[in-house]
């Protein structure tokens, strides 16, 4: 039964149309949570033939120019009400990238979006440009998301995606290369106002915002009074997020009126209906899809089916 209530705009159960370009539907996976979504079809459920069933969109593991080793272990802490991450944007690379991963996602359908990230705005544009060269001929392929926000990353990083001008030359090198599909700016949480940040991402030629990456967090190994990650600090997620994304996704679309795929501490349908509420056009599941692959399909089923 749909858990559709009666204030929500029903304009949210027409087509998701983001740059000009139809997306498959508005519950989407959260780049880093779901892997490049090219494995967990295989999962089972007695309600739904595969985690990917109702999946808007799988946005990949951020991918950056050259591979990352990523940082040292432990990488992922449950901090309880939420979860401590450093993983360091292990990835393999955008060669590999296209060579394995965009290929699979196309023999398999996966509607996907590619996260991208780079050390300045030039490396957006090439990383763009091979993108577009090897993936445009697939339907699959949605458009791009620019990470300009982990806090994981000793270059680029938190910093880099505090800087309006930076965010506006990453975002404009970007969208030169990908003219027709979607671009969006995914932002940090950890500064004092958010609105500046996605505007200037506006002015680049972003057509939404992702809001929000982690905050920044540490915890403490009581045992030996030491952080328990490595890197000290790291990235913080889960549940305890949602009041602090739903602020900054409110913030966004009041001041800016930019399209807002929100992120943050979701993991219900009471969640997403909230993220609505403030004028959010999709939702993006991170952490959740660590606890439970199905979330974003119940979350789909009770509200678009
Ligand atoms: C283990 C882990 C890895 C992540 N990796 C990325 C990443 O590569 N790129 C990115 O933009 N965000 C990354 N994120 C952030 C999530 O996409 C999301 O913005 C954040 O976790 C908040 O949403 P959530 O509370 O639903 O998890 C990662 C989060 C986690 C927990």
């Amino acid at each position: 039964m749909s858990k559709w209530p009666e204030w929500l705009d029903e304009s949210l159960k027409k087509p998701l149309v983001i740059g000009g370009r139809q997306l498959p539907g508005r519950i989407w996976t959260a780049s880093g949570c779901f892997g490049h979504g090219t494995y967990g079809q295989d999962i089972l459920s007695s309600d739904f033939t595969s985690p990917f069933q109702g999946i808007g969109c799988v946005v990949t593991k951020t991918i950056t120019l050259s591979p990352r080793l990523g940082n040292p272990p432990p990488r992922v802490w449950d901090c309880g009400s939420g979860a401590l991450n450093s993983i360091g944007l292990e990835n393999p690379g955008l060669e590999e990238f296209i060579a394995e991963v965009v290929p699979e996602l196309a023999e398999n359908n996966t509607p996907f979006i590619a996260s991208i990230a780079g050390t300045e705005p030039e490396e957006f544009g090439t990383m763009a440009a091979a993108l577009h060269k090897a993936a445009s001929r697939f339907d699959n392929w949605h458009g791009i998301e620019l990470n300009l926000s982990c806090p994981n990353v000793a270059h680029g990083g938190v910093d880099f995606g505090r800087n309006t001008d930076t965010i506006e030359a990453c975002v404009s090198a970007a969208r030169k290369a990908t003219p027709d599909r979607a671009v969006l700016a995914k932002l940090t949480p950890n500064s004092a106002s958010i609105a500046p940040l996605a505007q200037a991402a506006a002015n680049g030629g972003a057509d939404a915002i992702t809001a929000i990456n982690t905050l920044i967090g540490m915890d403490i190994n009581l045992q030996n009074g030491k952080p328990v990650l490595p890197r000290i600090r790291g990235g913080y997620s889960g549940p305890a997020l949602l009041p602090v994304a739903l602020s900054k996704v409110d913030e966004i679309v009041q001041q800016t009126g930019i399209p807002v795929v929100a992120v943050g501490g979701a993991s219900s349908t009471e969640d997403v209906l909230k993220f609505f509420a403030v004028g959010a056009v999709a939702v993006q599941i991170g952490t959740a899809m660590m606890r439970d692959p199905f979330t974003v399909s119940k979350i789909n089923r009770d509200l678009f089916s």
